[in-house]
């Protein structure tokens, strides 16, 4: 087992209050646990340019279940179903239905990590384990978070395979263009009442996280919903997880519709950048993907509100994107409906152009579109 815990890309600490013992690289992969595997992929692949990886199933001797790991640039998703009745993976599924089990991150060194966060408190979900195969060995290990959601540590220093051992690359004949996602700029964890406090914690405490921001009520509420956030980032600023819980307001939050249909806490939104946000939601949206639209009127005063941007303002209106502006530059950003049956998962598209925030100008406007939303589904 690799002992080294120097980080091979010689990460700075950037994050205040950030603590170093559990150095993270980067985001691993997510998995999903999903009712059919193959047909997500193909969504994945068809719908938001997704490229084939790697596959274990049957005909990878694997008895119990078929994943399909899918690339674009630095984001991997793992898209995992069984292939018999019972067991946890089937649980995971009657119950929450189709979202994500596993963030996984990717470390210099899999046993430490397990070491140092269990020992603050992380209750273990597996053992570090040595998995080897022709083209090397990886560790991993797993601690629990939020809900039935868990984290991964990965250290593949002394692996080349495709993705990990047990999988063999899957070459497909099917291989629609990437729409140009880079990588996970963050995702979010929703948990119950009272909670978030507990989960922004236990980032701080067990995982070394800092705070970076937080919003209340008053900063996120409209006639309906509501609901408070806090962002916590690990010190090199690449894994950064706002925890949401919901607020009171006049009806129900879209926290709780959340927490009501996933049944539990869970992960809300995976945000993926983009150096060209509208060239990406043009692919998207011809590939049938479907975003959440604000007012036409949003744009009659959005630049009066985030000045100067380098954008024509006439595509991003077309397209529905939002923009919005903190003291180190803007952002532009745009929300899926959600992807699965459940009104639980969705995605961000999201182009940073030197703003580190999350959007908190939009909230307002984009909480009404989520009411009307909610509205037709009868649980406002
Ligand atoms: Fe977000």
């Amino acid at each position: 087992m690799a002992s080294s815990t120097a980080s091979p890309l010689n990460l700075k600490k950037v994050v205040p209050g950030a603590d170093d013992f559990l150095p993270l690289n980067g985001t691993d992969y997510v998995e999903l646990y999903v009712g059919n595997a193959k047909q997500s992929a193909h969504y994945y692949k068809t719908a938001f340019g997704f490229q084939s990886m790697a596959y274990a199933g049957l005909e990878t001797g694997v008895k119990d279940r078929a994943s399909y790991v899918l690339q674009q640039d630095k984001i991997r998703l793992v898209l995992t179903t069984p292939l018999e009745p019972g067991g946890p993976i089937n649980e995971h599924i009657v119950k929450h239905g189709d979202g994500v089990k596993v963030v996984a991150l990717w470390v210099d060194d899999a046993a430490k990590a397990w070491e140092e966060t269990t020992a603050r408190g992380a209750r273990s979900f597996m053992k570090p384990v040595r998995e080897e195969d022709e083209h090397g060995y990886v560790v991993r290990s797993g601690i629990h978070t939020y809900g039935e959601t868990v984290h991964i540590f990965v250290e593949r220093s002394n692996y080349n395979g495709t993705f990990l051992p047990g999988y063999k690359p899957w070459k497909s004949d099917y291989n629609p263009e990437p729409v140009g996602l880079k990588f996970i700029d963050h995702m979010v964890g929703n948990v119950g009442w009272n909670e978030m406090n507990t989960w922004v914690d236990f980032y701080a405490r067990v995982m070394g996280f800092a705070q970076l921001i937080s919003f209340d009520d008053k900063d996120i509420s409209t006639d309906y919903t509501a609901l408070m956030s806090k962002v916590m980032s690990n010190g090199n600023g690449r894994i950064k997880f706002p925890i949401n819980e919901p607020a009171e307001g006049k009806k129900k939050s879209q926290i709780e519709e959340y927490i009501d249909f996933y049944k539990g806490p869970g992960v809300q939104h995976i945000a993926v950048s983009t150096d060209n946000i509208i060239e990406t939601v043009t692919d998207l949206r011809n590939r049938g993907v479907e975003f959440l639209r604000v007012p036409a009127t949003y744009y009659e005063t959005v630049l009066d509100r985030v000045g100067e941007i380098d954008e024509d303002l006439k595509p991003l209106s077309e397209l529905g994107i939002l923009i919005d502006r903190d003291d180190e530059g803007y952002l532009l950003q745009i929300f899926t409906k959600p992807v699965v049956d459940r009104p639980t998962m969705f995605f961000e598209i999201i182009q940073r152009k030197g703003a580190q925030s999350f959007g908190k100008g939009n909230f307002k406007a984009l909480f009404e579109a989520i009411e009307r939303e909610q509205e037709s589904r009868g649980t406002l």
